[in-house]
């Protein structure tokens, strides 16, 4: 076991990690009716597997359009885009949706749970496209990690937003993806249920091990991550590590 050890850590020194995010030189120009529209800048970032990172700014700074190129859900106009070890820009959609299926979970702040298909099925769904055959009872167990067991079989509709969140957090973590992402994932929920919901997320991060970004407009949950990312104006303005100390100190409140 020792010498395993020392061996890794050899290697380690002359292969560093890789970055899970490695974005250099990206631009995003849409082109509306009033003409192009230029919505990130010169967006430079690297993230390594495992930190949590918060990205900030004000609305329209360009937060949910980077998530977005992070997801290959939007294709960057210029620059690269390399995410979990992957070239985006040379990717066809159905080669992104399978990275993505494979790699990434995204949580948005308007949940996005099929309303019809009940807690279970939506947990399921992703498991099942990728082929898994103990989708349902991978998604069972991930049901009563993010604690709702008892809502098993309810549909969205007969679920709290809080609860409707946890569905959407166990939905994203199972494909047991080394990226997660998510876009103000408590901003349609009442601060103390929006604090269950950040706990549950790192939690699910630190267990799992997923590399997490967080895009919020709460400082205080900006500073549970290891490093805060400000945006303004399709640019990233700062990136600062946040102390140790300062972390584990945040707790969520009812204010
Ligand atoms: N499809 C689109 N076409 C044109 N402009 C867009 C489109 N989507 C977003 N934008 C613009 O891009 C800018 C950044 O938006 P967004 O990434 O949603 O910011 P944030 O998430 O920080 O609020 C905003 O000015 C917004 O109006
Ligand atoms: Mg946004």
């Amino acid at each position: 076991m020792e010498a395993t050890n020392v061996h890794l850590e050899t290697k380690a020194t002359a292969e560093p990690t890789a970055p899970i995010i490695d974005v250099r030189d990206v631009e995003l120009t849409l082109t509306s009716r009033a003409g192009a529209v230029e919505i990130l800048r010169d967006v430079t970032l690297e993230v390594f597997p495992g930190q949590s990172v918060a990205i900030i700014g004000p609305s329209g700074s360009g937060k949910t359009s980077l998530l977005m190129v992070l997801a290959g859900l939007e294709r960057a106009t210029r620059g690269q885009v390399n995410i979990v070890g992957e070239d985006f820009a040379a990717k066809s959609e159905d080669e992104l949706a399978l990275a993505r299926s494979r790699d990434i979970g995204i949580v948005f702040q308007s949940f996005h749970l099929v309303p019809t298909m009940t807690a279970l099925e939506n947990v399921a769904l992703p498991l099942e496209f990728a082929g898994n055959r103990d989708a349902f009872s991978i998604a069972r167990d991930l049901i009563r990690e993010v604690g709702l067991a008892e809502r098993t079989e309810h549909f969205p509709a007969e679920l709290s937003g809080g609860e409707q969140q946890r569905v959407a957090l166990a939905r994203a973590m199972a494909g047991r993806p080394r990226l997660l992402l998510a876009d103000e994932p408590t901003g349609n929920l009442d601060r103390r249920t929006g604090s269950h919901v950040i706990e549950l997320l790192f939690d699910l991060h630190k267990r799992h091990g997923a590399t997490l970004v967080l895009i919020t407009h709460d400082d205080s949950l900006a500073a549970k991550c290891e490093r805060i990312i400000r945006m303004s104006d399709g640019r990233i303005v700062a990136d600062e590590r946040v102390a140790s100390d300062t972390r584990n100190n945040q707790t969520m409140v009812a204010r």
